[in-house]
């Protein structure tokens, strides 16, 4: 990596953003490595320093560095942006730490409802799933809705069918029970404030990645939760298509995480994308204006990550944190405060 793009990592990191062509070191032609680059995320939201634990802190580098290596290993092999970006997320769903698949919320039922959504950017084609209980892995749910049905959004009941009628695994009550969630529970329904500011900063965790292949593909995915002791039936952002996820391989892939009622409003990550292919914007400006101007002034907390076509990655958020990495090959980093 050169000495720019150096320099261009750590101001982008100081400021919660990141943006530039890193490391695509000049090939004899012919000779020319087709180029990749992944990012991920792990949740926004209040992770200061002083509240994490050493133990904890890596547990977390640790668990980012896995489901980076996954997609690295997709991409760097000529994979498709669209396996990566699900495998890549299927790590990070069961893993207990994030609020996604094994280490989800529960709901004023007290149950887990997940949602997910995948797309791709060079037809469109997108596929997502909500409140949807016992499935292993929603996210491998959303893309065999995007591949194998007709439809684009299922939810509940029938959404679960689909994914058992096409062999996914099923999990148990007690792989999604974990004792932080089941505690935060307890404590939301003891202030009685389900829905609040307050209330979403336990809900952290939600997870996504956005990926560009070596074919010049890119896609996006998001998986969550949700909130904690949020009404049974409650959909964020992460599966609708346009709010907390979006790939268009004219303009960007990305995937946000925050308070999900928030990012329904802004149509946050279509916004993304219009404001590229229609404003003329910038990836990094426009990304920039959405998280640090529009989520700020609507007082809401949030981030998100995007990459487009030529490599290039933004990691903007207006919280105190963001669990984050991204590489493509020459450089690679995982970041969680703001640093
Ligand atoms: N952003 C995740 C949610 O609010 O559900």
């Amino acid at each position: 990596m050169n000495l720019k793009s150096t320099s261009c990592i750590g101001f982008a990191l100081a400021f919660g953003m990141l943006s530039c062509s890193v490391g695509q070191k000049k090939e004899a032609p012919g000779n020319e490595a087709r180029r990749w680059a992944i990012a991920l995320h792990g949740g926004a939201g209040t992770i200061s320093r002083s509240q994490m634990t050493p133990a904890r802190d890596s547990g977390y580098r640790t668990s980012l560095d896995l489901a980076l290596k996954t997609g690295e290993d997709i991409l760097s092999r000529g994979g498709s942006a669209l396996d990566a970006v699900e495998q890549t997320i299927a790590v990070l769903e069961d893993n207990p730490l994030f609020n996604a698949g094994r280490g989800a919320v529960f709901n004023r039922e007290g149950k887990v409802q997940l949602d997910a959504a995948i797309m791709e950017g060079e037809k469109g084609m997108a596929g997502a799933v909500a409140a949807v209980e016992g499935i292993r892995n929603p996210i491998r749910l959303a893309r065999i809705v995007m591949e194998r049905s007709p439809h684009v959004f299922l939810c509940g009941a029938g959404a679960r069918e689909f994914g058992i009628e096409q062999g996914l695994d099923t999990a148990s009550a007690s792989w999604f029970y974990t004792r932080e969630r089941w505690e935060q529970l307890q404590r939301q329904r003891a202030t009685g404030k389900s829905g609040s500011l307050e209330n979403h900063a336990e809900s952290l965790g939600t997870v996504g990645c956005v990926a560009l292949d070596q074919q010049g593909l890119l896609a996006a995915g998001t998986s969550t939760g949700g909130m904690t002791n949020k009404r049974e039936g409650r959909i964020g952002d992460s599966p609708v298509i346009g709010a907390g996820t979006w790939a268009d391989n004219r303009t960007c892939a990305v995937s946000c995480t925050g308070h999900g009622e928030y990012f329904l409003r802004l149509a946050m990550a279509h916004e993304l994308h219009s404001r590229i292919l229609h404003g003329n914007q910038g990836l990094e400006k426009a990304a920039g204006a959405l998280i640090l101007e529009e989520l700020s002034k609507a007082g809401a907390q949030g981030g998100l990550i995007a990459v487009d076509g030529k490599g290039r990655i933004v990691m903007p958020f207006n919280s105190e944190g963001m669990f984050r990495a991204f590489s493509n090959g020459k450089s690679r980093k995982i970041v969680i405060y703001r640093e």
